[in-house]
């Protein structure tokens, strides 16, 4: 089946969506991004986007912070984005890439005066750390201090580092620290710790991308476990001696943490509270709960 793009204003298969090597984003990471899923319900035969508006609100900020001139209302890009998904017709879990982008074929480091364009592609994609319970390290890589707080794609270069670095020395995933040597994040997920049966997480001073997915874990947690989450700084230390850990992000989901630098996490196995996050958070996005619909949007299929 074939994919498509959203591409110069224009649905167009997503082989036809080509940009020329001058492009400015490709040369100085000037480009804002989102990652958004679309969750398969196999019973009712649809696809549900999780969270669109809040990932386009994100997008227009970190547009906002790159001088890029979206020109598109965020009910605009939702309506486009249910249209390209459903122009492909997956009928399977997808995810969805939409890029605000200097599109000006010119060199020079700059924002200001540099064209803009915004494009989104579709694609099928299952689970993103291919594992049951990752095996993490903390990388050597630190996540940069004093940068935007946006899905920059420039800023994504410490967190390759931090990826690769890691898969190199046998894990599955990294955790990056802050530059003062506090927990910060995983390379494309945000952390959490279960520490006498409360969630905690690293605050918003530590330096990571404010996930969607972290919104949604600690607001499930609250309302249907009745477990609060501390948001504080959090040493490295406190990452061995925790009763559990997960990672929670758009394309990662819940994925439970096992091991890192080679310390069990409890007894290595898949924590309680882990289990019942995972379980609560796998219906919610694919529409099976109807507390949370506000939360999902449904694509019907042709
Ligand atoms: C660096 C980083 N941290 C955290 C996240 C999790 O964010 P979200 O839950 O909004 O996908 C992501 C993924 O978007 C990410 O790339």
């Amino acid at each position: 089946m074939p994919s498509y793009a959203y591409f110069h204003k224009q649905f167009i298969p997503l082989s036809e969506a080509k940009i020329g090597v001058m492009t400015n984003a490709l040369h100085y990471g000037t480009a804002v991004f989102e990652g958004i899923r679309g969750n398969w319900n196999s019973k009712q035969k649809q696809i549900y986007l999780f969270r669109l508006r809040e990932h386009y609100e994100r997008l227009r900020n970190g547009c906002r912070i790159l001088k890029i001139d979206l020109p598109y209302t965020i009910d605009e890009l939702c309506q486009i984005t249910v249209e390209l998904v459903e122009m492909c017709g997956f009928q399977e879990d997808i995810y969805i890439r939409p890029l605000a982008y200097k599109s000006a074929e010119r060199l020079g480091v700059r924002l200001h005066d540099v064209e803009d364009d915004f494009l989104a592609f579709v694609i099928p994609w299952g689970p993103y750390l291919d594992v049951d319970k990752a095996r993490c390290g903390i990388s050597s890589w630190r996540r940069p201090e004093e940068t935007p707080r946006a899905k920059i794609t420039g800023l994504y270069i410490n967190n390759a580092l931090a990826k690769s670095e890691t898969i190199e020395n046998g894990f599955d995933e990294a955790i990056m620290l802050t530059s003062d040597g506090h927990v910060s994040e995983g390379s494309g997920e945000n952390i959490f710790l279960v520490i006498d049966g409360k969630l905690v997480t690293p605050a918003s001073y530590d330096n990571f991308l404010m996930g969607i997915t972290r919104h949604t874990v600690i607001k499930l947690a609250q309302k249907e476990l009745g477990i609060e989450t501390i948001e504080r700084r959090i040493d490295r230390s406190e990452l061995y001696t925790a009763e559990e850990c997960f990672f929670t992000g758009t394309a990662a989901h819940i994925t439970p943490i096992a091991e890192i630098d080679h310390r069990k996490i409890g007894n290595g196995e898949i924590g309680e509270i882990t289990k019942r996050l995972q379980q609560l958070y796998s219906e919610v996005i694919r529409g099976n709960n109807p507390k949370y619909l506000d939360w999902c949007t449904p694509v019907y299929k042709r």
